[in-house]
């Protein structure tokens, strides 16, 4: 088999550092730790990447992924907008703050940029079926991905999941299927169908396709940092589900400054979660290297993995860069959700409701810098969360005959 992964030369392990030819495996052989890309890059420059496509293509030379990826079917996610929050700047006290909103890609979350890189994967290993383990969002993503590259999807997802997560995953195509249990029993049946000879040539984006997959979530560092104007911002807030996209960002930012494409400034990194799924923050709060698994309980069913497979490393680059890891309860996720809505007219769904409220929660108790350049994530559509709104928020303020004597009557 004749690979492509353009400038990924091997995979290694995170843990012990070594090192294993590119192929469809995410656990060393020595030391169980994960595998992730490893690569020789050449000279990379920022004119190279502003000459390339407005999506995450422009950044193909820092990805595993062939030179001509751009050119074959995929549904080029990325350049999602970094939008200047003056309006919830203001109501927080933060001086400079951006929204770096994932809501703009093609099935509405950031989701779209890791499935991407799977794609790619899968077809380099030869697989005709694109499945996954999904809290909902990579649901949609893979199924869509696999629809436009001309494969099959079969996907998994906790049964109990949000209708509009389960009616787009669906709507493309392939098969969907609700399992009775938590996200990390489905991942684990995930993992026992790849051994399985049903799960033959099956690429499972998020485990025996991880080491690629999770490099995609480097695009959105790669994304901030030249939307800046080729700066790192010196405060960043990241949700964390599996925590894999707030070390792929950290992993991004790094890369930028070894290839001296950014000036090497201290950048601060925090994780958010939900109060009813928190297994990092309460690991960073209690001073542990380990994280202990939970049962989830939270409106935020996008970041309810109770075991987070990258936590230990959200938990070092926290505690690396001066950051740290929070969480917000359900009320004040909706709360959340609603203020950046209000001020700055983007409807995060509740996965953004965790890392504004934790963003108001740092900024109140003085932990955030309100005078640092910050960057908040909002990784998800309201409209995939319209069940968490409730009250008269989900009713026309006032229902009147049409004549101005009933419209004065209600001003
Ligand atoms: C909307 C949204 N935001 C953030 C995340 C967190 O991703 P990760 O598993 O990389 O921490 C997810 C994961 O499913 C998600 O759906
Ligand atoms: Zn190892």
């Amino acid at each position: 088999m004749s690979l492509d992964f353009g400038p990924a030369v091997a995979l290694s392990c995170r843990e012990c550092g070594a090192r294993y030819p590119l192929g469809p495996s995410f656990a060393c052989q020595e030391c169980f730790g994960p595998l992730e890309a490893a690569y020789d890059f050449g000279d990379v420059t920022r004119a190279e990447i502003e000459s390339g496509p407005a999506n995450i293509w422009r950044y193909r030379s820092l990805l595993p992924v062939p030179s001509d990826v751009a050119s074959k079917p995929n549904m080029n996610p990325g350049w999602t907008k970094l939008v200047k929050a003056g309006n919830l700047g203001r109501a927080l006290g933060i001086k400079s703050l951006y929204v770096k909103d994932d809501s703009g890609n093609p099935t509405h979350s950031f989701k779209d940029r890791v499935v991407a890189m799977a794609v790619e994967a899968a077809r380099n290993f030869g697989f005709h079926t694109l499945s996954c383990s999904s809290t909902g969002n990579l649901a949609g993503a893979v199924t869509a991905a696999a629809a436009r590259a001309g494969l099959d999807a079969c996907v998994f997802i906790p049964a109990n999941l949000e209708q509009a997560k389960i009616t787009m995953a669906r709507v493309f195509g392939g098969r969907l299927i609700g399992i009775d249990g938590t996200y990390d029993e489905v991942n684990r049946f995930c993992s026992e169908l790849i051994g399985d000879p049903m799960g033959d040539k099956w690429g499972f984006v998020n485990v025996n396709l991880r080491p690629y997959y999770a490099e995609g979530s480097k695009t959105l560092a790669y994304e901030i940092a030249e939307q800046l104007g080729w700066r790192l911002p010196e405060q960043i807030i990241i949700p964390i589900a599996s925590g894999s996209q707030l070390t792929k960002i950290d992993k991004g930012f790094k890369e930028l400054i070894k290839l001296g494409l950014v000036e090497d400034t201290p950048y601060k990194v925090f994780g958010a979660q939900a109060a009813g799924c928190s297994p990092v923050s309460t690991a960073y709060k209690a001073g542990h290297d380990v994280v202990q698994p939970v049962k989830p309980d939270t409106i935020a069913k996008s970041l309810a993995i109770g075991n987070p497979a990258d936590g230990p490393y959200v938990l070092d680059i926290a505690r690396r860069t001066g950051g740290g890891v929070e969480d917000v309860t359900d009320a004040e996720i909706v709360a959340a959700m609603k203020l950046l809505a209000s001020t700055e007219g983007i409807f995060a769904e509740t996965a953004g409701g965790v890392t504004v409220g934790v963003l108001k929660k740092l900024t109140e108790s003085g932990v955030l810098d309100p005078e640092a350049e910050t960057v908040v994530l909002n990784t998800g559509d309201g409209l995939k969360t319209l069940d968490v709104l409730g009250g008269e928020s989900v009713q026309p303020t006032a229902v009147i005959k049409p004549s101005l004597d009933a419209f004065r009557a209600t001003v």
